[in-house]
C-alpha cells in the first residue's frame, strides 16, 4: 500500500465494515485529475487494502491510456460466501460508502460482481449515485453479456500479433476468459488449453470453443469431455503461440516467465505478470500486451453506459465493438512500436504513454 503512496496518489481510502454481515469493504481513489474516479467492485473472500490500491492505479493508468477521462479507482468487498448472504453484503457496502462518499465514485462490475449485482446496486443508491453494467432491461449497457474486455483483449492482440492460424492458451474461462475464447476462434485462431479454478484441459488440434462455453463457468473445465485434464497452472507451460492469464493478478512470476513456451502473452487479467517476468520475457523477445492497454474494452463500454444513462438512446452494441476494436488495436500498435523503437519493455512504452497524459492533466 505505501510503495503507492507517490505523486500520482491515492487521493482517498475510505474503508467500511458492517458487523451484520461480516462485510468489510474498501474504496480507493487513487487519482482524478483527468475525472472523477470509477472502476470496478471486487467482491472476493480474500482481499487486501493493498490489492485494491494496485488495482486503483492501474484504473488510472487504464484510462489514460484509452484516452477517456476518468480517474482510477477501484473498490473491494471481502465477503465469506459459505457464511454470508452475498447480496446482503453487497447492500450494506453501497449504503455505508454512499454515506461516506456521495457520488464520488461509480459502481463498475469486476471479478465475482455480475450484472445482476449491478441491478442490486442500482437499487440500492436509487437517485444517491450510480453503477454500470446493469441489465439492458434496466437500461444498462450489459458490459457481461456483450463480452466487451475479452472481446478487445483478442483484438488487441490481432493488431499487433495476427491470429489466423494460432494457438492461444487461455487462463480463467470467466466474464474475460470466455469472451476471449470466443473472439480468439472467431479471428482464426485456435484454443488449445484453458482453465478454471478447478482444473485445466487442453487438445493440441483445438477446443470445442461452443462445448466449453456451454458449461458453466466453474464447472466448464471438469465437465468438458475430451482432451486431457491437466493439474491447475500446468496449462501456461503448453507450448503455443499466445498465453492469455484471464484470471487472477501475480500468476506468472520470473521464474516461469523463463519457462513460458510462447511467442507472446497478453494480459486478460489485471497484473498476472510480475515487472521481473516482464523483463525476463522481453530478454528472451516475448512481447507482453500490458493489461491496461489490452483489457480496456470494459472501460470503453463503461464509458458508452455513462453516456446511456444521461440519454433517453440506448448505444448500439455494434457501434460499442467498433470503438473497442478501433481503439484498441491502434492503442496495442503505439504501444508496441513505441517499445521496439526505444528498447523497452511494452508496459514501459504504455506506462510513459498514460503518465504524459495523467501529468497534463495535473
Ligand atoms: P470472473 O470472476 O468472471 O472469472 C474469473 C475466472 O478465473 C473464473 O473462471 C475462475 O474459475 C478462474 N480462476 C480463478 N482462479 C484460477 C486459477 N488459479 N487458475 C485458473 N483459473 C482460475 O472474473 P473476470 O471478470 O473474468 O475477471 C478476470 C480478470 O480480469 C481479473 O483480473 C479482473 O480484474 C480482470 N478484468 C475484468 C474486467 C471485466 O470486465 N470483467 C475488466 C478488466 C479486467
Amino acid at each position: 500500500m505505501f510503495e503507492l503512496m507517490d505523486e500520482w496518489g491515492p487521493e482517498k481510502v475510505v474503508c467500511v465494515s458492517d458487523s451484520r454481515t461480516g462485510m468489510r469493504g474498501v474504496l480507493v481513489i487513487d487519482n482524478t485529475a483527468r475525472g472523477m474516479g470509477k472502476g470496478g467492485t471486487r467482491m472476493s473472500p480474500s482481499l487486501s487494502v493493498a490489492e485494491v490500491a494496485r488495482l486503483a492505479r492501474v484504473m488510472t493508468w487504464k484510462w489514460a491510456g484509452v484516452d477517456l477521462f476518468f480517474g482510477g479507482a477501484k473498490a473491494g468487498i471481502r465477503f465469506d460466501p459459505a457464511s454470508v448472504d452475498k447480496e446482503a453484503a453487497l447492500r450494506a457496502f453501497v449504503r455505508l460508502l454512499s454515506n461516506e462518499i456521495p457520488s464520488e465514485y461509480v459502481v463498475g462490475l469486476d471479478m465475482g460482481l455480475t450484472e445482476r449485482d449491478a441491478a442490486i446496486v442500482q437499487d440500492e443508491l436509487r437517485s444517491r449515485g450510480a453503477a454500470v453494467g446493469t441489465p439492458a432491461e434496466l437500461g444498462g449497457v450489459p458490459y457481461d453479456q456483450l463480452g466487451v474486455t475479452g472481446f478487445g483483449v483478442a483484438e488487441a492482440t490481432d493488431a499487433v500479433f495476427p491470429l489466423a492460424g494460432r494457438r492461444v492458451v487461455i487462463q480463467g474461462l470467466g466474464a474475460v476468459g470466455r469472451a476471449a475464447a470466443r473472439r480468439f476462434v472467431e479471428l482464426g485462431a485456435s484454443v488449445i488449453a484453458a482453465s478454471t479454478s478447478l482444473g485445466a484441459v487442453h487438445d493440441p488440434s483445438g477446443l470445442d470453443i461452443d462445448r466449453l462455453l456451454a458449461v458453466p463457468d466453474d464447472s466448464a473445465v471438469p465437465a468438458y469431455a475430451g482432451g486431457e485434464h491437466l493439474p491447475l497452472g500446468s496449462e501456461l507451460l503448453i507450448p503455443t503461440d499466445v498465453v492469455a492469464p484471464c484470471a487472477l493478478q501475480d500468476v506468472i512470476d520470473a521464474s516461469l516467465a523463463a519457462r513460458l513456451s510462447c511467442s507472446f502473452v497478453v494480459e486478460g487479467a489485471n497484473m498476472p505478470t510480475s515487472v521481473e517476468a516482464q523483463q525476463v520475457l522481453a530478454a528472451r523477445g516475448i512481447p507482453v500486451l500490458p493489461d491496461f492497454i489490452a483489457n480496456a474494452g470494459g472501460v470503453v463500454a463503461a464509458a458508452y453506459a455513462m453516456d446511456a444513462r444521461l440519454s433517453p438512446f440506448r448505444p448500439d452494441p455494434a457501434a460499442i465493438y467498433a470503438t473497442i476494436s478501433t481503439k484498441l488495436r491502434a492503442n496495442a500498435q503505439t504501444v508496441i512500436s513505441a517499445s521496439s523503437s526505444a528498447g523497452t519493455t511494452p508496459h514501459q512504452a504504455a506506462r510513459s504513454l498514460a503518465e504524459s497524459r495523467v501529468r497534463t492533466a495535473m
